[in-house]
């Protein structure tokens, strides 16, 4: 694929290298799991390639702030100026169980605006990339949302957090929001979870406590394929939050009233 954006140039080979990395990973059968909490994962690999992406990343953005998850406080929230954030594997509890869905997700920022992304899930053999005004695309191909306009035909995603008391809460929202949709899928990568709304498979989703690493993405991702981000009422959504939704702009606010309600 022909690629003219400058900053995608440099972001796109960087990304690619540490997908191939992730993929010889997932297949040696050798991870080893450490605890960040009784239930939130790391990896060896976790470690390794994220000191892969921030080395060459940090190489051809030499003025870019590199933020990664591995490497920051859980609460650093969204910052100013030229910004890289990176997840360099998206979805650790799915790598640990050998389910594919797991992905780098690396999205660029300038004054807390999008201005380019990648998702690479080289498991699925997945490579999403976003600019800011040019679109969205899956291996090259353009991608669009879905054009389901009501909630009972949508399929829907969410993710859930790794707090235990977090988790009751967010299970109440998710049994009532079930049934007014078609069905859920749950791929445990947000920022792939962004991406199948982009692509159109998922009509809508939603998540109440993210990390900017994982959506930094995945949501300009989503808006280039058309689709909307916001937060829980609707209002433009903010990277320091934990909450996002995001949907192909159509059954967004039968979602956002179904949430609302839930949460009173
Ligand atoms: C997690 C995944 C998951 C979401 C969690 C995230 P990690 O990221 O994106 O889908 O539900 O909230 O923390 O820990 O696998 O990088
Ligand atoms: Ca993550
Ligand atoms: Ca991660």
């Amino acid at each position: 694929m022909e690629v003219k954006d400058t900053m995608l140039n440099k972001l796109l080979p960087a990304v690619e290298r540490a997908g191939v990395r992730m993929k010889e990973f997932y297949e040696r059968r050798d991870t080893q799991v450490s605890f960040k909490g009784e239930i939130d994962l790391v990896t060896q690999y976790d470690l390794e390639l994220e000191r892969m992406l921030t080395e060459s990343l940090g190489s051809v953005f030499p003025d870019f702030r590199i933020i990664g998850e591995e490497s920051s406080p859980p609460d650093i929230g969204k910052q100013p100026g030229k910004v890289i954030y990176i997840d360099p594997i998206d979805g650790t509890t799915s790598f640990v169980h050998r389910f594919p869905f797991a992905g780098i997700s690396v999205g660029v920022y300038i004054d807390n605006e999008p201005r380019c992304a990648v998702v690479c899930s080289p498991m699925l053999g997945e490579l999403y990339h976003a600019i800011k005004g040019e679109g969205a695309y899956m291996n090259g191909k353009k991608i669009n949302v879905s054009k389901t306009d009501k909630a009972i035909r949508s399929l829907f995603s969410t993710g859930f957090s790794y707090d235990r008391g977090e988790r009751q809460k967010q299970a109440a929202i998710f049994a009532r929001i079930l049934d007014i949709s078609q069905g859920m899928r749950r791929t445990g990568s947000a920022a792939l979870d962004l991406c199948y709304v982009a692509r159109g498979t998922f009509d809508f989703y939603y998540e109440g406590s993210l990390k900017p690493w994982d959506m930094a993405a995945g949501i300009l991702i989503v808006q280039e394929a058309g689709g909307k981000v916001t937060d829980l009422r609707g209002c433009p959504h903010n990277l320091g939050s934990g909450l996002i939704l995001a949907s192909n702009g159509l059954v967004h606010d039968e979602y956002i009233s179904e949430i609302t309600a839930a949460e009173l």
